[in-house]
């Protein structure tokens, strides 16, 4: 299928594009490389042995995407494009909405516009909020906590609409858990500017001798060892999950949620432990107070992915932590 990947030289971005290519897709990546290098994309294409064109462009540039749309015949579009920072979004609500709520929007209507009407969009799980119950099934309550959330929620509202106005719409929601890890060759990762948020590459940084040492936020958690509990996922799971994703569009009911997760709970401390073994040496950490807005604990229940989707995640925490430590020593400084 001849596919555009919007944000596509992001992390889980160049990751899928690897994957699509692998499986013999032929993709165009659109991207105005706010948070990312086109140095990614050269890996990509290096480790693909195939072409990876890249349009430097930004979603809110409506004319732009109109143009691209009436040169490219595109078959599908999986959207990645989008701010992801949750501190950031509530310093900056606007900033989210316009960026990812307009610019979806301007993505929707050129979509419409040129009859591509098979779309795969970056959801995540923090649609669920603190969710109700463990393992998350898609017929949880949705709500946000921040500006962020709330703006993947919008979208998600946005693509029930458009799907029930005009049936011949077919679009797979992923609500990724948590991604994590790093291509196994060691070329392809995640790449943070400033100071990380998230645990992995905050781990990765402490690692590398970056930063000093894990600041867990929090020991008094209702959880097994008292620190919060995630469903971190392999990014390459990740991307091929969005490979699943496509080559099932066709078979789905108009618009579609589904958990890309791997089931299973795992704590900062055990995280923590199973990185200080991949990189052979025991991780610094200090217990601080909770983040606010974090929740106890949250997993998926994955079984919608695979009954539809034909798909689950199949590498576990060490390969995670390997490949995760191996793109870490082999790009101290990122791309
Ligand atoms: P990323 O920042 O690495 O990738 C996003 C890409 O989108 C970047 O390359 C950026 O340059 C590009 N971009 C942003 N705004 C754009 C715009 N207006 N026009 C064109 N390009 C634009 O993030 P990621 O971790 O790869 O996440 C990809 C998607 O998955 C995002 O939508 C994110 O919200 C969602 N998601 C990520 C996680 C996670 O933990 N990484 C979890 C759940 C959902
Ligand atoms: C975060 C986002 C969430 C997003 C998800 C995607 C926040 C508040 N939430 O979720 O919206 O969908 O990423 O992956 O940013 N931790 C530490 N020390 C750190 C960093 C994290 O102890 O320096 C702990 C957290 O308290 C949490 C766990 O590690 O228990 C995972 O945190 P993180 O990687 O930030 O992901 P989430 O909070 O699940």
């Amino acid at each position: 299928m001849r596919i555009l990947v919007t944000g596509g030289a992001g992390y889980i971005g160049s990751h899928t594009c690897l994957e699509l290519l692998s499986a013999g897709h032929e993709v165009v990546v659109l991207d105005n490389l706010s948070n990312a290098s086109a140095e990614s994309l050269r890996r990509v294409e290096q480790l693909a042995g195939r072409p990876l064109p890249l349009q430097v462009l930004d979603l809110l540039d409506a004319p732009g995407v109109g143009r691209l749309f009436a040169e490219q015949r595109f078959e599908a579009v999986i959207h990645f494009a989008g701010l992801k920072a949750v501190g950031e979004s509530v310093a900056q609500p606007l900033r989210y909405f316009q960026n990812n709520v307009a610019g979806t929007l301007v993505l929707l209507q050129c979509m419409q516009q040129y009859g591509v009407k098979r779309l795969v969009f970056s959801s995540s799980a923090t649609v669920y909020g603190d969710p109700a119950r463990v393992p998350v099934t898609e017929d949880l309550p949705l709500s946000a906590t921040n500006p962020y959330g709330r703006s993947k929620l919008h979208i998600e509202e946005m693509c029930r609409d458009l799907a029930r106005s005009d049936p011949s719409w077919r679009i797979a929601l992923l609500r990724y858990f948590n991604p994590v890890g790093a291509h196994p060759s060691g070329r392809l990762g995640e790449d943070p500017r400033g100071v990380p948020n998230n645990l992995m590459p905050y781990l990765l940084h402490v690692a590398t001798g970056r930063q000093p040492h894990l600041k867990v936020f929090g020991n008094d958690w209702p959880t097994p060892d008292g620190t919060g509990v995630r469903d971190y996922i392999h990014v390459v799971d990740l991307a091929k999950g969005h490979v699943a994703a496509v080559a099932k569009l066709e078979s789905l009911d108009g618009c579609v949620a589904l958990n890309l997760g791997t089931g299973k709970g795992i704590s900062v401390l055990q995280m923590v432990a199973a990185l200080s073994a991949a990189c052979g040496r025991p991780l610094p950490y200090r217990f601080e107070p909770r983040r606010p807005g974090d929740v106890a604990t949250t997993w998926a229940d994955p079984s919608k992915a695979k009954q539809l989707l034909g798909w689950s995640a199949e590498r576990g925490l060490e390969d995670m932590c390997a490949d995760g430590w191996r793109w870490a020593e082999q790009n101290p400084n990122g791309y």
